[in-house]
């Protein structure tokens, strides 16, 4: 089905013949696999007859040639049409042996997976599904406030492409507006104390138009901007900022990185409510420690928080 797909993607007229011809199967053939195309991957196809077949718009698909060639990247890439989930992916490669450092792209997942056991909508070449692997070595000062260095990564590289609204919001969604345009996250095997492996996992929504399937308010890079972007080309970008910040991170630790960070928060002396599981704490934002880690103050009284399974939400009165 994917090989019929990319005899598609340059958006032009393709007779059924030909595309029989190329595939080795009869014509009845590539109408069915036609239909599933569309089933199965939600793509429109144009059918006229007399010129054949036509995809309603022409697809970029990933190509590890392409994003090389837009940008160095120091990590082997793996591309997978279709996987349940790049970060599981990405868990299963490290447990089969895979020299870390390496990234896992896939252009779809059946399965991808959001902060707090939530699902990460990820329809085919719309979006970037993206795991970058590293292998930590140095303690848990290496991890100490990782995922807010990625979420900063993440926003550069959607300011370089032009998404000048992008900020952060503690711990690491980013957000343009109200609205979510990027999710991150991290998962970790083996011991942080010791040797282990880490995860990032980074969601963007970049062509996406449309969708029933999002159950908080979101935004994308096309919906920002009013164009297409390509994929390629925001792969390269970053990975080029995870060489910068990673490694600003691993010589300096996050101390070097928090000012920084602050300055791009959203949410920085909004009222919030601090949500973990089902309870609840209201505050205002401070900032953030050098550690990463949440400054709220609560009745009058500055608070730390930090941990995974946080979520904060705007107060009503904010
Ligand atoms: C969030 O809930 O905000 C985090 C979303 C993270 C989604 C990305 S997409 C690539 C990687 N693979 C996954 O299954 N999830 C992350």
């Amino acid at each position: 089905m994917l090989t019929l797909l990319k005899l598609l993607k340059d958006g032009r007229f393709h007779s059924g013949q030909a595309l029989g011809t190329a595939l080795g199967i009869s014509r009845s053939a590539v109408w069915k696999q036609l239909q599933h195309l569309e089933a199965e991957l939600g793509l429109s196809v144009h059918k006229v007859r007399g010129r054949g077949y036509q995809l309603a718009k022409p697809l970029l698909l990933l190509d590890s040639a392409e994003i090389s060639a837009k940008e160095s990247c120091e990590w082997p890439i793996h591309i997978f049409d279709s996987i349940d989930s790049t970060n599981a992916e990405a868990l299963r490669a490290i447990e089969r042996g895979m020299g870390a450092p390496f990234m896992i792209l896939a252009e779809r997942q059946t399965a991808g997976r959001g902060r707090r056991g939530r699902k990460w909508v990820s329809p085919f070449a719309d979006n970037l599904y993206h795991s970058l692997v590293l292998r930590i070595d140095g303690g848990m000062r290496q991890i100490e406030g990782l995922s807010l260095v990625v979420g900063l990564a993440v926003m550069h590289a959607l300011h370089d492409m032009g998404i000048a609204g992008a900020g952060l919001k503690w711990p690491n969604d980013v957000l343009v507006g109200d609205k979510k345009i990027a999710g991150i996250l991290l998962e970790l095997v083996g011991d942080p104390a010791d040797v282990c492996h880490v995860v990032l996992g980074v969601g963007i929504n970049v062509n996406m138009r449309s969708t029933d399937e999002v159950d908080q308010q979101w935004t994308s890079m096309c919906l920002e901007a009013g164009r297409d972007f390509d994929r390629n080309e925001l792969v390269g970008r970053l990975a080029a900022k995870f060489q910068h910040y990673l490694r600003l991170h691993q010589v300096s630790g996050f101390s070097a990185i928090q000012e920084e960070w602050e300055r791009y928060h959203l949410w920085q002396g909004r009222n919030v409510s601090l949500i973990a599981g089902i309870n609840q704490v209201d505050g205002v934002v401070m900032g953030i420690d050098r550690q990463g880690a949440l400054r709220l103050k609560v009745d009058g009284v500055e608070k730390i928080f930090s941990g995974g399974e946080l979520s904060l939400r705007l107060r009503d009165d904010s």
